[in-house]
């Protein structure tokens, strides 16, 4: 029975599923087009609304150190991400990467986990997309009715129209065709990243070197004391929960972390890349270097405008503008704000459609929706599906219970993948790798020991939750998964054909 959980499909199998043609997608993008949806999916609810948050309560000024850290974990897991979408350049990402290294149960944890980081993260970002959207329009003097204005704040039904629609509209973008999306990404992305420069360059004038005194903030103690809100490190090791101090630093790190998610999604999109070989790596790790610039420049600008105890956690930015008196700014920033997180969802839920994708064409998930639209080429059975369920959840969902889940959701998947490098070198030593990770071991296990340390850092209720989708995700694969597995269909026939060939030589 191992045997068969840890099955793996091997590589050239995996290259050669991408060529059938009813289950092929279009090949049409290039380096630039990767790097500008890197970072069209990369900038976000992260850089937008949390750093308000992380500053505030657990960091201080020196939540711009978190933003290092959090970069540095991302980068670690780069150079793993980038090797394999090099060598592996088919749709599912870590999911694809884990079905050649560590076997068919693994890659369906993996595939089950990825739906956390991605379709809740489509979830999240909609909603933070629709609070945005809310405040532009009551500056305007217009309110929608409570009920159809989303979940936080309501008094019973309520439901984010705004939210739903909008996950509504960019399924349909993404079943017209990737080129479509590109295209759109790539202005959208331009007003997003102006907007940040706008941030850094204006608000740097208005710097008041006071607000980064302490730079980083003495440790206080939290009421969270021994609850399931304190992060899993403190309550493991019994220590007394703290905000601020140096470990401040790192709590916020893990909620800062949310930022990056999103550089792993370009290696979803390797199988609809030109030169995936070459220009894959190139988007992964070109998209994270300009993002950490960015969010570092941002936390410095921002904590130096406005005291730390003061930040805004909606709009932290906008609202950093306003108190300093120049509130044009803050609705040129906000307008920015709402343009830039429809990409960050239309690309969320472009990386789920490939997962759901690939695991439905290697039987893992009904292979009813691994048939790509006759016309443009895309994955649009998946894409509806998912589109209609995501928005439903995002019509009803609290930002904050979920933006942690997904943080977990996307770590656990970087342990994965940094372990996968490790075991494919060994296994696979043969196979041409156009990108790879330097110093292996090494930078594979740094990988998963500064990616455990983030996760640590998460809520124990945070663990509590990501354990028991788990464990759901375990039933479905035995239930379903298991038994409908190409690879696992492919095997039993040619164990057949060994025991009974078909000319009965061995009777
Ligand atoms: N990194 C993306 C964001 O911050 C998910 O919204």
């Amino acid at each position: 029975m191992s045997n068969t959980l840890f099955r793996t499909k091997n590589v050239e199998q995996s290259i050669l599923d991408t060529e059938e043609p009813e289950h092929s997608l279009k090949k049409s993008l290039t380096a630039l087009d990767l790097t500008v949806f890197g970072v069209g999916v990369i900038i976000g609810t992260g850089i937008f609304v949390l750093t308000g948050t992380a500053a505030k309560n657990t960091a201080g000024p020196a939540v711009a150190l978190s933003f290092v850290v959090a970069g540095v974990v991302c980068a670690l897991a780069a150079l793993c991400y980038a090797e394999f979408a090099s060598t592996l350049p088919v749709a599912g990402s870590a999911y694809t990467f884990s079905y050649a290294s560590l076997g068919e149960l693994p890659a369906w944890i993996i595939g089950w986990d990825l739906v956390l980081e991605l379709a809740l993260g489509t979830a999240v970002v909609a909603v933070g997309w629709s609070g945005y959207i809310h405040s532009l329009l009551d500056n305007a003097g217009w309110q929608l009715p409570e009920a159809l204005s989303g979940r936080d704040g309501a008094h019973g039904f309520g439901f984010d129209i705004l939210a739903a629609a909008l996950v509504l509209l960019l399924t349909a973008i993404l079943v017209i065709g990737m080129k479509l999306s590109a295209r759109v990404t790539s202005v959208v992305v331009a007003i997003k990243v102006a907007v940040v420069l706008v941030v850094i360059i204006a608000g740097a004038f208005f710097i008041h070197g006071g607000n980064y005194d302490p730079f980083i903030p003495k440790a206080q103690s939290a009421e969270a004391a021994g609850n399931l809100k304190a992060p899993l490190i403190q309550l493991m090791f019994g220590w007394a929960p703290s905000n601020f101090g140096v470990m401040g630093i790192f709590t916020a790190a893990s909620v800062v972390f949310f930022a990056f998610i999103g550089f792993d999604v370009v290696a979803t999109a390797a199988e609809e890349t030109r030169h995936p070989q070459r220009d894959v790596p190139r988007g992964i790790l070109g998209s994270l270097i300009i993002c950490t610039a960015l969010y570092v420049a941002v936390a410095i600008v921002v904590t130096g405008m406005q005291k730390y105890t003061a930040l805004s956690v909606k709009a932290p930015l906008a609202d950093a503008f306003k108190a300093t008196g120049h509130p044009w700014f803050a609705g040129l920033i906000s307008f920015g704000a709402a343009v830039g997180l429809t990409t960050v969802c239309m690309i969320l839920l472009l990386g789920q459609s490939r997962v759901f994708f690939a695991m439905s064409r290697d039987g893992l998930l009904p292979r009813f929706f691994s048939h790509t639209h006759p016309k443009f080429r895309t994955p649009y059975r998946s894409t509806i599906l998912l589109g209609v369920v995501i928005s439903v959840v995002a019509g009803f969902t609290s930002l904050s219970e979920l933006a942690e889940l997904v943080n977990i959701g996307t770590l656990f998947a970087f342990v994965v993948v940094a372990i996968s490098v490790i075991i494919l070198r060994r296994t696979r030593p043969d196979l041409h790798r156009a990108f790879r990770t330097p110093w292996v071991p090494f930078v594979p296990v740094l990988s998963v020991c500064a990616t455990l340390w983030l996760m640590v850092n998460l809520p124990a209720e945070t663990w509590i939750r990501f354990a028991i989708w788990m464990v759901i995700g375990f039933f479905v694969y035995f239930l379903y998964g298991r038994s409908h597995s190409r690879l696992g269909r492919h095997q039993e026939t040619t164990v057949e054909e060994v025991v009974h060939p078909p000319h009965g030589t061995t009777e």
